[in-house]
């Protein structure tokens, strides 16, 4: 197995479903060891089994990004596995939509703990290893909602929140070698645009097909369409790319 992410270790939370896996498919296809953390257990079985089928390194453990002991210690197990994390992607992510009036403080919270509390945790775990070795990736995910999406004030205020963190660490990190960039996925059918589509009452095809018709490039994105930028961030050959946010999302967004 050869390519461009030979030898490179690949960290990724979120990862046993949905966009995470993708990516985690992706580097793995290209020569990466990838480290998969999730709090779904069936799906982290499923995808260890899946990826050691195909002939590639994986390491999968439950985890809660939000729990900031419990990603420190799965960040040094890790470590002490593979030697390294050379790449992080901060993918792990929820949604609990609900107009202004109606959302709830609990809402609120867990979405900010799971995509800003759990980037923080995962970063500042890594960085210290990235920092040592002089060398690393960490690609957040974001989202369009970022710029503002009905029913979405908790989630969107995240995702903008995470570009703000993405640009800050590119700042600190940058002369460690280390470079820090965002994706901003548009509408990708995964398991959560599916709850999405239930949350709403519409018949997915039917919702897929009414984002559909939005979309520029007039069509739905893939989990692949995310890992394909991701890779790009990943690359040893991108960095001089530091503190950028990329909208994939079949169209201009920003
Ligand atoms: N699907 C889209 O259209 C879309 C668009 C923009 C951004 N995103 C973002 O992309 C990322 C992946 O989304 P997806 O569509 O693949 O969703 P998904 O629901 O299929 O996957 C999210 C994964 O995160 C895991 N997770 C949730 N909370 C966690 C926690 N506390 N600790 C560890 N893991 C946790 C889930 O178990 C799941 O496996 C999310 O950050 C999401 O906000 C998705």
């Amino acid at each position: 197995m050869s390519g461009k992410f030979n030898g490179r270790v690949a960290f990724i939370t979120g990862g046993s479903r949905g966009i995470g896996k993708g990516v985690a498919l992706r580097l793995a296809e290209e020569g990466a060891k990838v480290a998969v953390i999730d709090i779904n257990e069936e799906a982290l079985n499923e995808v260890q089994t899946e990826f050691t089928e195909k002939g590639y390194e994986i390491y999968t453990k439950k985890a809660d990004v939000v729990n900031a002991e419990e990603v420190e210690a799965v960040v040094q197990e890790v470590v002490s596995t593979y030697g390294a994390i050379d790449i992080l992607v901060n993918n792990a992510g929820i949604i609990r939509d609900n107009m202004l009036f109606k959302m709830t403080d609990s809402d609120w919270q867990q979405v900010m703990d799971v995509h800003l509390k759990g980037s923080f945790n995962a970063a500042r775990a890594v960085q210290k290893y990235m920092v040592d070795q002089k060398y690393g990736r960490i690609i957040n995910i974001s989202s369009t909602s970022a710029l503002g999406n009905r029913g979405q004030a908790n989630y969107a205020t995240a995702k903008a929140g995470l570009q703000g963190f993405t640009k800050t660490l590119a700042i600190e990190l940058g002369k460690f070698g280390i470079t820090s960039n965002s994706v901003a996925p548009g509408f990708i059918e995964t398991e959560m645009t599916k709850a999405t589509a239930e949350r709403v009452g519409v018949d997915f095809s039917e919702f897929v097909k009414f984002n559909v018709s939005k979309i520029p490039v007039a069509r739905s994105g893939k989990p692949e369409d995310i890992a394909n930028a991701v890779a790009f961030f990943a690359d040893e050959k991108s960095s001089f790319v530091n503190g950028q946010v990329i909208y994939v999302a079949g169209g201009p967004k920003a």
